[in-house]
């Protein structure tokens, strides 16, 4: 079969997810001509803004509704944007039901899933990474904390929510962190623990696009992982992104591909893991080197919406060939030399406690240099656009420059308002002259 008789192949695509990072990824493969139908599951508010695409409504949310759905829309490739369904295996269930999916089966999610089994791989394959103490038990937990004696990261092994880490700064809030996870504040993700050494720099995230053996690198993002401005506040799933990141050149990405992305899929190769879908690694430069301070299985979101407008047209048979496990089949994958900004506007009490149901008018011109991507927002009995979770909207501009991107994207988020909505004024202000 030829390289172009694939891609023609590729008509009907189902997303799983309702985020911005999902409500991106329908709107560039939306561009792609040969594609007819483009399904979200669940989708929100703003997925029947693009063309092609629509809200799958299911009758049941569950895994055997959903696959039974794809085969009866006769579906070609399904793309699993969040990590709850991988990590519980939907795209095991799916392959076995034949159908073709971009995205990890259980075992390679375990890469975000466990953090214990992605050190491992990493002292296994020699990547990078803080030293760390795995333990299942507060005692040994505190007996590791008074044999390294300084401030230590304390983190849940488990998925949670991007909520189960812990930087600490003295010896005795780490102490306090360590009784906190064992009384269960994240539930099942805290029991087991990861305790590692506080390392330093700047962050930096890098992508690839794997097909089991092979994999293409995307440009570098950074993310805004705090709520306020000057990195200040607590943690959430990320308050704005640029791409790409001007702390690594070509020549670093290339370096770090050899150093981290292909040892990954290496290592899981060698634990008989075909891995297709994203490896995202969150990276620190250090003064001692590049480390891996963490792995996603997946796009991140709001890094994706940064990326998305960045791809060229072949995106969409990358993917395809990717979930067909034939990378070397797909045309190259181009970048636009672009520079792109994302601000997430988010809802009053976010990310504890977002208010929802909050009536949103949007007044914004979307252009080819300027996109709005919902993420928790759907459509009320009225017909209204209402808030429904907490990272509502981001907006996202491309320029020559980043100040230019980031000018775009600003004066344009004043066009959306709902009640307590805020965002961060100095997203990318890494590259900014702010
Ligand atoms: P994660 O949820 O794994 O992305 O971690 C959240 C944030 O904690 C990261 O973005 C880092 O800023 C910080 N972090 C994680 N591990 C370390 C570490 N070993 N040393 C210092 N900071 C860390
Ligand atoms: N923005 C970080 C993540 O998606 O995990």
């Amino acid at each position: 079969m030829t390289k172009n008789q694939r891609a023609e192949e590729l008509k009907k695509i189902l997303i799983v997810g309702s985020g911005g990072r999902e409500n991106s990824i329908a709107w560039a493969l939306s561009k792609n001509q040969s594609i007819e139908q483009i399904y979200v599951f669940p989708g929100n508010g703003g997925t029947a803004n693009f063309e092609k695409c629509i809200c799958l409504k299911l009758k049941a949310e569950d895994e055997k509704t959903i696959i039974s759905e794809c085969k009866r829309l006769e579906i070609d490739l399904v793309i699993i944007g969040p990590e709850v369904p991988l990590a519980e295996g939907l795209a095991n269930k799916m392959r076995e039901a034949e159908l073709t999916v971009f995205g990890p089966g259980k075992d390679g999610a375990q890469l975000e899933a466990s953090k214990e089994w992605a050190k491992a791989l990493m002292i296994e394959n020699n990547i990078p990474t803080a030293k760390y103490w795995s333990t299942r038990s507060k005692e040994e937990a505190l007996e590791i904390l008074k044999r390294f004696n300084q401030p230590m990261v304390v983190k849940a092994d488990g998925l949670a929510a991007g909520k189960g880490v812990t930087v600490c700064e003295t010896i005795e809030q780490t102490k306090e962190s360590i009784k906190e996870i064992f009384s269960g504040k994240f539930g099942s993700a805290g029991n087991k623990v990861i305790l590692e050494e506080k390392i330093e720099g700047p962050e930096v995230s890098i992508f690839a696009l794997c097909d089991g053996e092979k994999l293409v690198v995307l440009p570098p993002a950074q993310d805004h992982k705090r709520l306020l401005d000057g990195d200040n506040g607590p943690n959430t799933g990320g308050m704005g992104a640029y791409a790409p990141a001007l702390l690594i050149n070509e020549q670093d990405l290339k370096d770090l591909t050899e150093l981290i992305l292909v040892p990954t899929l290496k290592g899981l190769q060698k634990k008989k893991i075909k891995y297709i879908g994203v490896i995202y690694a969150g990276l620190m430069l250090t003064s001692s080197g590049p480390k891996v301070i963490e792995f996603n299985c997946r796009f991140g979101d709001p890094e994706c919406q940064a990326l998305m407008p960045l791809m060229g047209e072949e995106f969409a048979s990358v993917l395809f060939a990717c979930a067909r496990g034939g990378l070397e089949d797909a045309p190259k994958l181009t970048f636009k030399s672009e520079c792109s900004a994302c601000i997430v506007a988010a809802s009053k009490g976010y990310p504890e406690n977002p208010q929802k149901g909050k009536k949103i008018s949007i007044n914004v011109e979307s252009s080819s240099s300027l996109q709005v991507f919902h993420a928790g927002t759907t459509i009320d009995g009225f017909d209204n656009i209402v808030t429904s979770g907490g990272r509502v909207f981001s907006i996202v501009a491309q320029g020559e420059t980043f100040d230019k991107a980031f000018d775009l994207a600003y004066s344009n988020l004043k066009g959306i308002s709902f009640d307590g909505m805020h965002f961060r004024k100095d997203i990318g202000y890494q590259v900014r002259n702010i």
